[in-house]
């Protein structure tokens, strides 16, 4: 950053700081692949935390590919930082959600059948769904947000529910600039420059998430009006080429030490 510029992420006190939330749900994945305990969630849940993160973020899901129930409470139980709980509208998470009461909630969509959230909330199309269950658990003290897309119907609807956040989708953002396809992109990223506007004339608090790398990270920081960023696909993906030498590293030297002391007589 040149002289002159402004830190758009704060610290020159005309804009608010950028959390970071961590999500931790291909940590389970890659756990639940082979059905024992290794890697544990919530071990890097606090590694995160421990490196800089201010949230961490789950998403239990009805078919509960990756978070289980009880990674839930061991989350709320160990971790000293606020817990964003991914879920659906469903009365299911929403018993769960008022039973574990973690600091926030984002309502996602959820189809059992797809990889990932393929899209945002229709809150047009679901006000009556939504709208109980956005006040019952604001009434329970947990911060609700609405994962939309990046569109003034939506942003307008999220603001008619009361919801006190909204989080954008930017994963169409992020795979148009992945594709190469920069029309798209761009149109993405007006979409969400103005969104993030217009959702804080509303008096939302914008968060984003999706598809986010350190490059569309460093980008969409940029814009003063989001204060939260979840992000963990890209992240725990990253941690493979930034822990795997060490770990290599480390069974290398266990092997050698086992073979030691088998030598001097030791097994
Ligand atoms: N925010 C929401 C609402 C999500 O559903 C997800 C994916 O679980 C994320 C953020 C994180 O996305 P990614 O894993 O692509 O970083």
């Amino acid at each position: 950053m040149s002289a002159g510029q402004t830190n758009p992420a704060g610290g020159d006190g005309r804009t608010a700081p950028i959390r970071l939330g961590i999500n931790i749900d291909h940590v389970a994945t890659l756990r639940n692949a082979r059905g024992g305990a290794h890697p544990d969630p919530v071990s890097a849940a606090k590694l995160a935390v421990e490196a800089g993160a201010d949230n961490i973020t789950a998403h239990l899901r009805e078919d509960r590919r990756h978070i289980r129930d009880d990674d839930i409470a061991r989350l709320i139980a160990e971790l000293e930082c606020p817990l964003n709980l991914e879920m659906a509208a469903t009365s299911e998470m929403q018993e769960i959600a008022l039973k574990a009461k973690p600091h926030a909630a984002c309502l996602v969509p959820e189809k059992r059948e797809e990889r990932t959230t393929e899209g945002g909330l229709d809150v047009v199309a679901q006000h009556n769904v939504l709208a109980p269950v956005v006040a019952e658990l604001g009434a329970a003290g947990i911060r609700v947000s609405l994962f939309i897309a990046a569109e003034r119907l939506q942003i307008e609807a999220a603001s008619r529910l009361r919801s006190p956040a909204i989080e954008f989708h930017v994963g169409p953002w992020c795979d148009a600039l992945t594709d190469g396809r920069n029309d798209d992109a761009k149109a993405e990223w007006h979409s969400i420059r103005d969104g993030a506007r217009i959702a804080r004339d509303l008096g939302l608090e914008v968060h984003a998430g999706h598809g986010l790398n350190y490059a569309t990270a460093e980008t969409i920081a940029a814009l003063p009006e989001i204060v939260e960023l979840n992000i963990g696909h890209f992240i725990v993906g990253d941690a493979v080429f930034g822990g795997l030498s060490e770990s290599v590293r480390r069974m290398r030297e266990a092997m050698s030490k086992g073979r030691a002391a088998n030598m001097s007589g030791g097994a």
